[in-house]
Order: C-alpha cells, then structure tokens, then sequence
C-alpha cells in the first residue's frame, strides 16, 4: 500500500544528531499515552502497556504517572530492566519456560515487585509449578484467540492448566488473549477484538464457576485496545500506540500525525530513481508486514518507499517522486517499531520544533532472555 495519502508529520532532524539516530518527538509521544489511558479510563478498563515498544524506564514511568496500573513484558530481562527502575506491577505476558536459572530470576523480582506471568499448556504449567512452587508467583492462563500463536483453544484446557498450578500451591489469577490477526487490517480488526474478548470473557466465566480468583482478564493489541475494552476486561495491554508506526497508520490504528518516532538518515548517493540512505536492515530491520510496500517511508518524499534494506543501506526508489541532495538528511517512518529500540541504544528526544532536549537511554535494549 501507498503512503502518498498519509499526513505523516514534517519531522525537523536537529543538527546535534549523527545518523542513523532514533528519534522521539516528545510532546507526540506525550499525547498517545495520555489519550490510550483516558480512552481505556473512560470504558473503566486499565492500560497495562507491553513495554517492549520502548524499553525504556523514563517511558515507562511516564505511562505510570499518566495512570497506567503497571506494565507488560515479554522477558525476565525485560522485566528485571523496569523492576531495577521503580516499576512494581509487572505481567510477563509470554508462556515462559522456566529453568533453575530463570526461577532464580524471577525469585528475586518476586521481593520488589508483583509478577505475573503466562502459561498456555499443561507441560508449561507442570514446568512452572517444579521451578516456582510455594512462591508468591502469579499465573494467567494465554487463550488463542485467533492468531494462531500461543494460547489455548479450549475453555476445557484453560482449566486443566488452571487445576494444575492450583494444585501446585500458585496463584492463578486469570487469563489473557492477543488478538494479533487484527494487523491483517480492514475488518479483521473489529473481528480480533471480537475475538479476544469473547474467549477472554467465556474462560473467565468457566474458571470462576470453578471457584478460581480471577482478577486478571487481560486483552490487547493496538489495533484492538479500544475495541476489546468491553465490561469484564480489566486490562489492556497495548504497546506500539506509545510512538506509532508506518504499519499503524496504515492499519488505521492510529492517526498519521499521531506517529512519534522516526529514524534520522543522510542521503550517501543519488542514482535516480534511486537514493540510498545509510538506514538499512540494522536500523530499521526487515520487518515487512503485508499491509504495507517497502521498509519504510520518508514524509518528506511520500511518493517514495524504502525499497530494498542491506545491512547499512535503504535503497529508496523516488517513483516519480522528487529526488533529494547528496548529503541532506531525511526521517524515515519504520514498519514496525518494536524492533527498533531493540536495536538501539538511545532515544534523541525532540520538541516540538525539532530541537533536541534529551537523550533518553533505551534500558531494555537487547534484553531478550
Ligand atoms: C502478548 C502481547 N500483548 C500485547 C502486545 C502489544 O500489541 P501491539 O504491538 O499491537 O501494541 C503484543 C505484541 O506483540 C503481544 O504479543
């Protein structure tokens, strides 16, 4: 899909930044934790944002003071990062596979914080209750709810999992689902929310008649946060809303203007109807979902797409489009931006106008285990 009709934002790339740089526009950024939190308030739902977006502790403590009732991970590293940096609510929203390396871990989060995390079989749930038995550990059950990822397709196996960490002396205290197949875009968005919250409220129900506590009923993409934010969800767990994307613009999650982040580059060489940059692969990485054509997109270039990523360089095809100097410096938007403060080790963050106020370390960076 084209980007030409998306008003992505005029970003201003100060003279203090060498390129490639990942930059935050902070205001923006701002704004989206803001509105995310006070939308879910509105439908009495809490935000619970996957931290993996930005990996950073100033962000995360910004989503809290903004009234987010704590965060989500995908790894103990992760989670240790933001545990290390005041945070004490955390969900490691992934069916973790526990060794006495990783029980030890997360024993020792366990003294700082409350930790949840996921389970989606019963061998993980054996797994679990052998490494962390008699520990103040919580559980959430993860239900497919149409991605066909991780989870469980049956309320009858959510509660065989669920009698196995009872039995094991933990806390199950409910359940969570992502709705992933939403980024297929279109209609599928409302029908992933759909999804998730009918798995999510079903199993719920099931496990309360079975005398389980519930107190986690956990849904969450961006696509679908405002959507599957429905009476019996406690939380939502959206994270890339925090700095937006290419793919969420174009997925209409968000609005163009909306996107806080962009990567900093220069053009090296110009061969029209190309351009290179030197923003390849290790800045903006080959993350290439369907709905979108290229590697990325240049708000000062829209007819114009990242069209192939080497390592070091974006080979950008102008199509028609007017050609930039050798040497000026352009924003890129990123597909997907998850990845990309996995990559980094710093946020330049920018006002408004384009000035730089701060650099913010990306503490999580590479914490994948
Ligand atoms: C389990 C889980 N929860 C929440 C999210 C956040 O979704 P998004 O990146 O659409 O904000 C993800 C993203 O992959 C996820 O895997």
């Amino acid at each position: 899909m084209s980007d030409i009709t998306l008003a992505f934002p005029a970003f201003v790339i100060p003279d203090t930044v060498e390129t490639p740089a990942v930059c935050v526009v902070e205001s923006t950024m701002q704004r989206n934790i803001e509105h995310m939190v006070s939308a879910l308030g509105a439908l009495d739902v809490g935000c619970r944002p996957h931290a993996k977006s930005h990996k950073s502790i100033e962000i995360a403590q910004r989503q809290i003071e903004a009234g987010c009732i704590g965060l989500t991970t995908a790894t103990i590293g992760e989670a240790e990062v933001f545990v290390e940096g005041g945070i004490t609510d955390i969900f490691i929203a992934y069916p973790l596979w526990f060794t006495s390396e990783k029980a030890r871990r997360v024993s020792a989060m366990l003294e700082r914080a409350a930790v949840t995390v996921g389970v989606s079989s019963r061998a993980g749930a054996e797994n679990l209750v052998h490494f962390m038995r008699g520990s103040s550990l919580r559980i959430a059950v993860e239900l497919e709810s149409g991605e066909i990822r991780t989870g469980v397709a049956t309320v009858a196996e959510a509660l065989s999992i669920a009698a196995v960490v009872r039995d094991g002396g933990l806390a199950l205290v409910g359940v969570f689902a992502h709705g992933g197949h939403s980024y297929a875009g279109g209609d599928m968005i409302a029908t992933a929310a759909h999804d998730e919250s009918r798995v999510l409220l079903e199993t719920s129900r099931a496990l309360r008649d079975e005398g389980f506590g519930v107190t986690l009923v956990s849904a969450g993409s961006t696509p679908t946060a405002l959507l599957s934010a429905v009476p019996g969800i406690t939380d939502e767990r959206p994270g890339t809303f925090v700095f937006g994307d290419r793919q969420q613009s174009v997925l209409g999650a968000h609005r163009p203007e909306d996107v806080a982040l962009f990567v900093a580059g220069t053009v090296v060489q110009v061969s029209a109807p190309y351009f290179v940059v030197d923003v390849g692969a290790k800045s903006l990485t080959k993350d290439l979902p369907k709905t979108v054509e290229g590697y990325g997109a240049l708000p000062a270039y829209p007819r114009a797409i990242v069209e192939r990523v080497y390592d070091h360089h974006g080979v950008v095809h102008a199509r028609g489009g007017a050609m930039p100097a050798a040497g000026e410096r352009v924003a890129i938007i990123p597909n997907h931006v998850c990845p990309i403060t996995n990559l980094t080790r710093e946020l330049v963050m920018l006002s408004d106008d384009g000035v730089e106020t701060a650099r913010w370390p990306i503490d999580a960076s590479l914490r994948n285990s």
